[in-house]
């Protein structure tokens, strides 16, 4: 073992934090991305917000269109919102698109196209949050500047054994704190640079590669064993389980009826199935209501869960022999083909079901309960 020869050779230096991760980054840091080459704040700006929940490969060539179309913040802040979407279009996120107009806007207005250079300013615009800023003040200027994003964190939880979850303002102040004596003087482009590269390269959340890593010597979760346990985990809330059933109404042309949901509440506006509460007789109902029934037949039930509640669906379909007068036909409620229903926005749930009622061999794919 290492150990046992220590204590004959000669000590390892304590290299510092940054200096092992600047020397990595040296021999294996990404150097040639888009936004690395004429590094103005205004690039390396759009850069950081497109690349906020966004991979790499995606963002180049939607950063490489914008950059080509608003090649300076004025440019952008004198273009209409829509034309800013429309390139913004596929990378998701659009309040990104819309704060970054904004944004722009704000810093022709009170900066006169020049952005600020203070990561207190910075943090004052619409869509930039401190760790934004950092990244902006550091990579484009080259002044030291710190940053914590996704990446940073979980680097960081797992070099400190930093327990709990990243999204608690405790965990929050300790990690910046870390952040804050681990960022060197010198060389802050390279460092923000090399701490991202780090995260999104080796320590990644899943499979970290810390046989690669340069920071394993002093990494407590590598020396714990447990490196992937950190950053906690967001705490899960036990959430209340509501239940419904889903009528799946077929008529003899093998239409299906679908209402579309209020604009507002769960599943706002989409096309959904008329539901019934579970206490009630789904053939009882349909006869009253639709028409005289051919059969019926229960599915089986699922769960689908939301932020705050678990829905559990029980749907129920039944094939209805004549359509009475009196169903519902109105804006809320119609009759659908599938080359209609197809075209529709429907809840995740309901076009599942009305996938397996098309294709009738698909194998469900639900939470059953
Ligand atoms: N993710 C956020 N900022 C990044 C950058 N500058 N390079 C690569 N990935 C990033």
């Amino acid at each position: 073992m290492a150990s046992n020869n220590k204590s004959v050779s000669t000590p390892e230096p304590d290299i510092p934090f940054s200096q092992k991760v600047l020397s990595w980054f040296d021999q294996y840091g990404r150097k040639h991305l888009p936004w690395q080459q004429n590094r103005t704040p205004y690039r390396v700006w759009v850069s950081e917000i497109m690349l906020q929940q966004t991979q790499v490969a995606t963002v180049i060539p939607y950063f490489e269109r914008f950059m080509k179309r608003f090649p300076t913040v004025g440019k952008l802040a004198a273009a209409t919102q829509d034309e800013v979407l429309q390139l913004w279009t596929g990378l998701g996120y659009y309040a990104r698109g819309r704060n970054l107009h904004k944004c722009a806007q704000t810093v022709v207005d009170q900066y006169q196209g020049v952005f600020p250079k203070t990561v207190e300013e910075l943090e004052s615009l619409p869509g930039i949050g401190r760790s934004t800023a950092g990244a902006i003040i550091s990579l484009s200027l080259d002044k030291r500047a710190t940053i914590l994003d996704g990446n940073v964190k979980r680097v960081l939880a797992r070099f400190h054994a930093v327990d709990g979850w990243p999204g608690q303002t405790k965990v929050a102040a300790k990690l910046w704190q870390f952040a804050e004596e681990h960022t060197p003087d010198v060389r802050a482009a390279d460092y923000t640079q090399a701490m991202m590269d780090l995260g999104a390269t080796l320590c990644t959340r899943s499979k970290p590669d810390c046989i690669s890593c340069p920071l394993t010597s002093h990494c407590m979760g590598y020396q714990q064993g447990n490196p992937q346990d950190y950053p906690g985990k967001k705490p899960k809330k036990t959430l209340p389980v509501k239940t419904t059933q889903f009528l799946i109404l077929q008529n003899p042309q093998g239409h299906i009826l679908l209402e579309q949901r209020p604009p507002t509440g769960i599943w706002g506006g989409l096309w959904s199935f008329p539901e019934l509460s579970v206490n009630e007789d789904a053939l009882n109902h349909c006869q009253e209501h639709h028409g005289d029934i051919d059969t019926g037949q229960p599915w089986q039930s699922f769960r689908h869960t939301f932020s705050h509640y678990h829905l559990d669906i029980c749907p129920v379909h039944i094939h209805i022999k004549k359509v009475t007068a009196k169903v519902a036909c109105d804006d809320q409620q119609r009759w659908f083909s599938k080359e209609e229903w197809q075209q529709l926005g429907l809840a995740a749930p309901v076009k599942k079901l009305l996938d397996v009622i098309a294709e009738p061999s698909l194998n469900m794919t639900l939470n059953l309960v």
